[in-house]
């Protein structure tokens, strides 16, 4: 049979949450200007700086990428997660296609919730994982 396909592995879920001091990061963004470009891109740094309060925003998207980091079980680099936009203004993720967790295993799809409130920032992400990519790369098609 030289068609078999291999079932689709049961995917598990990872949740990832961070919460940012927007004075504290305030302070961190006015010693360090270079870390807005350092950790967001391009389209999160043009979302954020027509806020009237960008370093609110800021602050919340590095509690995305932070977020992302504990539910990946790894670091990974400060672009390889963007926030994104949806129509509704709900927030999405757009990850680098390499990126993996500690165990092999790579984001299908994302959940992100975001709220800056009372002086903090908080992010919580859920990511659905599968092993298909890891599984497919040592087979010999
Ligand atoms: C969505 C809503 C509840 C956000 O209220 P808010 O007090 O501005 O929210 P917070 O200050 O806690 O958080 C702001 C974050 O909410 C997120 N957000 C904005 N609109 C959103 C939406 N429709 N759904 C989910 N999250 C949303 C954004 O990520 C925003 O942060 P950002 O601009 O830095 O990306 C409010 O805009 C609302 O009631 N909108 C109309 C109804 C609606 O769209 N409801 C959907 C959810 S029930």
């Amino acid at each position: 049979m030289p068609n078999l396909l291999r079932p689709l592995p049961a995917s598990s879920s990872r949740l990832g949450a961070d919460f940012v001091d927007v004075g504290r990061f305030r302070e961190v963004m006015k010693r360090h200007p270079r870390v807005v470009e350092r950790v967001f891109t391009e389209s999160e740094r043009a979302y954020c700086q027509r806020k009237a309060d960008p370093t609110l925003h800021f602050a919340a998207r590095f509690a995305v990428k932070e977020a992302v980091r504990k539910a990946l079980g790894r670091a990974c680099a400060w672009h390889a997660v963007e926030v994104c936009k949806l129509e509704t203004g709900a927030p999405s993720l757009a990850v680098d296609p390499e990126l993996r967790t500690a165990d092999g295993q790579y984001p299908v799809t994302a959940s992100v919730s975001i709220t800056h409130d009372g002086g903090f920032a908080f992010a919580v992400v859920l990511f659905d994982l599968s092993e298909i990519g890891k599984t497919l790369g040592v087979a010999s098609f």
